[in-house]
């Protein structure tokens, strides 16, 4: 298997359940936003694999490498993942995102390579307009409108398109898994999120507080129609994330086709419940400021997640005390 990002928060963490599913797997990354330190975790936790330091957007390095390991699938992970960011370089992510995704499905055509995993968002549905729940939050099924409110969504969005047309064609039989948010960490700590650029997600920043003091964490608006102010999001433990690559690689036929399918638990946490649980599993107190709220973010949503049980036979194990305890476990060692 080619795992394209292999460095990232989840691309190393889906390496690491294809190789305890069994399976070889080769990987690829530029160290946009990881460091070679990543790579050498990941071999430790795994043993060795073939790995290539390179762009995805060197279509004939990426078309080299299928062919030179005799590769049968790809799991797409390279690409640029925050909101925030994503509002203030649109073309950035555009470039990264889409012509990236593009890339990796030419460098396949070459070679005769038809099944592919995509990283693909919740952020596809924007704020999403069917009824909320008591708690002010929305259940996004796949059925959904794609409604993405920021560019790193729309970006997800024109690559969901650009599989189903080149499904269409007969290239690939893909699907796109919607995550939601990932956090945590692998059960062993010996991997997790470690991003070469300052995070903008929520978790890294409550984490460092709860290591090591500093600024308040800024909650960005708690004037959103929800139980607290705060937004909601479904938070996904990253290992039960990457066992659902595996589960949709081995889910897809040899007939060309595009499916996407939510990731995420069926749960939605504001903010303010995220740090309550992160000050459960620390002990520590975590300060935070309620700011101005960011642009770009949606208000509420959380993953109706039936689609994955139906036809992946997945579904999510971890809960947030789990998921904030191996976020830390990981923090923590590395403090
Ligand atoms: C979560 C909430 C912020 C930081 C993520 C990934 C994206 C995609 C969807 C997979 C928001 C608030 C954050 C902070 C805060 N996942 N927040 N203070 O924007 O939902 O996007 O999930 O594709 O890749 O980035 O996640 O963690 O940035 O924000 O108040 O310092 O936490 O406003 O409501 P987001 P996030």
């Amino acid at each position: 298997m080619l795992v394209t990002g292999i460095a990232g928060y989840v691309g190393s963490h889906a390496a690491a359940a294809l190789a305890h599913s069994g399976y070889e797997v080769v990987g690829i990354d530029n160290f946009e936003n990881s460091t070679a330190a990543s790579i050498e975790r990941l071999t430790s936790l795994i043993g060795g694999f073939a790995f290539v330091e390179a762009d995805v957007q060197n279509t004939d390095r990426v078309a080299d490498t299928l062919r030179d390991h005799k590769v049968d699938a790809v799991l797409h992970f390279a690409g640029r993942k925050s909101v925030a960011e994503s509002v203030s370089d649109p073309l950035g992510y555009f470039r990264t995102n889409v012509a990236g995704s593009i890339s990796v499905l030419q460098a396949m055509a070459r070679v005769d390579l038809h099944h592919f995993v995509f990283s693909s968002s919740c952020t596809v549905y924007g704020n999403g307009d069917g009824p909320t729940d008591d708690r002010g939050a929305r259940s996004m099924a796949e059925t959904d409108a794609v409604a993405p409110c920021n560019p790193y969504g729309r970006s997800k969005a024109m690559v969901e398109s650009i599989l189903d047309d080149a499904a269409l064609a007969g290239l690939v039989s893909s699907i796109s898994l919607r995550y939601f948010n990932p956090i945590g960490a692998h059960p062993s700590h010996q991997i997790g999120e470690d991003p070469k650029n300052p995070p903008a997600n929520l978790l890294p920043h409550v984490m460092e507080r709860a290591l090591h003091g500093g600024e308040p964490l800024k909650v960005y608006g708690d004037n959103y129609n929800t139980i607290d102010g705060t937004c909601i999001r479904d938070y996904v433990h990253v290992s039960d994330l990457a066992h659902a690559h595996v589960a949709a690689l081995e889910s897809l036929g040899n007939e060309p086709g595009h499916r996407a399918v939510n990731i995420g638990t069926g749960t939605g946490h504001s903010v303010l419940e995220v740090i309550d649980a992160v000050e459960r599993v620390t002990g520590r107190t975590i300060p935070y400021d309620i700011v101005d709220p960011r642009p770009g973010d949606a208000a509420a949503l959380y993953a109706n997640p039936e689609l994955a049980l139906e036809r992946l036979s997945w579904k999510a194990e971890a809960d947030l005390d789990q998921m904030c305890d191996d976020h830390w476990q990981w923090h923590h060692s590395r403090s």
